[in-house]
């Protein structure tokens, strides 16, 4: 099987996938591939925090040319896959230089599994299949998912800049706090929420169609027990969040979102300055994406604000602070009173970083 997921992060996501009981093949840039029994494509699907989407390995390998792909793939048998009636899609993307386009290999192996009688619905198929060319190396999988795990079902309001859930619970697991964990920039709260359910093992995504319903080995009862399971997993440990907003709307925004995710009375959302919290905030926890002066606020504004946060933490913060951003100047900031580790993630068209901080 095959998991995408942040790109930086990746060693974070395997672990996961270890604790649901797979075992690790290969790490590569946003994907980890693994193997184990069918029933972790439920147990995946419904219960990571880390992926964003999870593929049944058909085959891979290397290759030397698109006719090679086509005939590796003309022996398999996709009824042991999909059920007869089902429309299906192809999607290749390619890293490296080859002497032919992604669209070419959609067409190419849409050919093949057409050729075993099955219709091409690009608009919306019954089932995806995805694959990867990484130079003379090919990937091919059936994507279980179906809409990407990242979007969870709690987010009932909008503000401009949200986090990507999958970030959020990836930057809880990094830190793996405990106690109470404060969030002092936390727009509508998606790091107070995926930390949260981080921490008590919330399954985030039990509740929602999966692309695996439509495959020819779907068992529902199975997929139920193992829902069940999952929910027997979750804790009700002594974990608190705070969260801090300046603006009004977004706070209201926040507090519907805590409720949405059910965790009202484990977190909090004041209204005020995130600096000034931080100055009375006695816990050694901090988890937050301040703003980046790019969707929301101004990048002198956003520049001003980062300086008197790293001016907070330095005379009043003692513990660690996860902390995602775009621009190395709180690790400039800091470097001479903090331990700092770094990773640089791939999120959506941007590269940023996210810091940890030990003070
Ligand atoms: C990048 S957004 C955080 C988004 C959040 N992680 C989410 O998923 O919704 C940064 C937030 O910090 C807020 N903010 C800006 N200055 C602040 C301050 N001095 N104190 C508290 N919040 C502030 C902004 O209004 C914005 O909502």
């Amino acid at each position: 099987m095959i998991a995408t997921t942040v790109y930086g992060f990746e060693d974070i996501c395997a672990r996961e996938l270890v604790s649901f009981g797979a075992k690790i093949l290969q790490i590569m840039d946003g994907k980890v591939v693994f193997e184990g029994n069918l029933d972790l494509i439920y147990a995946i699907n419904m219960g990571s925090r880390t992926v964003h989407r999870v593929g049944l390995l058909i085959d891979m390998g290397d290759f030397t040319s698109l006719e090679e792909i086509k005939q590796k793939l003309s022996r398999v048998d996709f009824s042991n896959y999909i059920g007869k009636d089902c429309t299906f899609e192809v999607r290749f993307k390619r890293f490296g230089v080859h002497n032919f386009r992604s669209i070419d290999a959609n067409s190419a192996i849409g050919a093949v599994i057409h050729s075993q009688g099955y219709k091409v619905n690009l608009t919306q198929p019954d089932v995806s299949f995805k694959g990867w060319i990484h130079g003379n190396r090919f990937y091919f999988c059936l994507d279980t998912t179906g809409e990407s795990l990242h979007r969870r079902n709690y987010r009932v309001c909008n503000h401009p800049a949200p986090l990507r859930p999958t970030i959020a619970a990836l930057m809880s697991m990094w830190l793996s706090w405990k106690d109470t964990m404060l969030d002092p920039f936390c727009g509508s709260g998606t790091i107070l929420v995926e930390g949260l359910w981080e921490r008590l093992r919330y399954p985030p995504n039990v509740d929602r169609k999966f692309a695996f319903e439509k495959l020819a080995f779907f068992d529902r009862e199975y997929m139920l027990e193992i829902r069940e399971r999952l929910l027997e997993g979750v804790s009700n440990g002594n974990f608190r969040a705070v969260g801090v907003e300046l603006f009004k709307k977004h706070v209201d925004c926040c507090r519907r979102i805590l409720r949405a995710a059910g965790v009202e009375d484990k977190a909090v959302c004041v209204h005020g300055d995130g600096c000034m919290y931080c100055q009375t905030f006695d816990g050694s926890w901090i988890i937050t994406n301040p703003p980046y002066g790019l969707r929301i606020s101004s990048a002198k504004k956003a520049t001003a604000l980062m300086k008197r946060f790293a001016n907070v933490l330095r005379s009043h913060f003692s513990g660690t602070a996860i902390v995602i951003t775009p621009s190395n100047q709180i690790e400039n900031l800091l470097s001479d009173c903090a331990n700092i580790d770094k990773r640089i993630i791939r999120y959506g068209d941007l590269w940023v970083r996210v810091y940890r901080i030990t003070l």
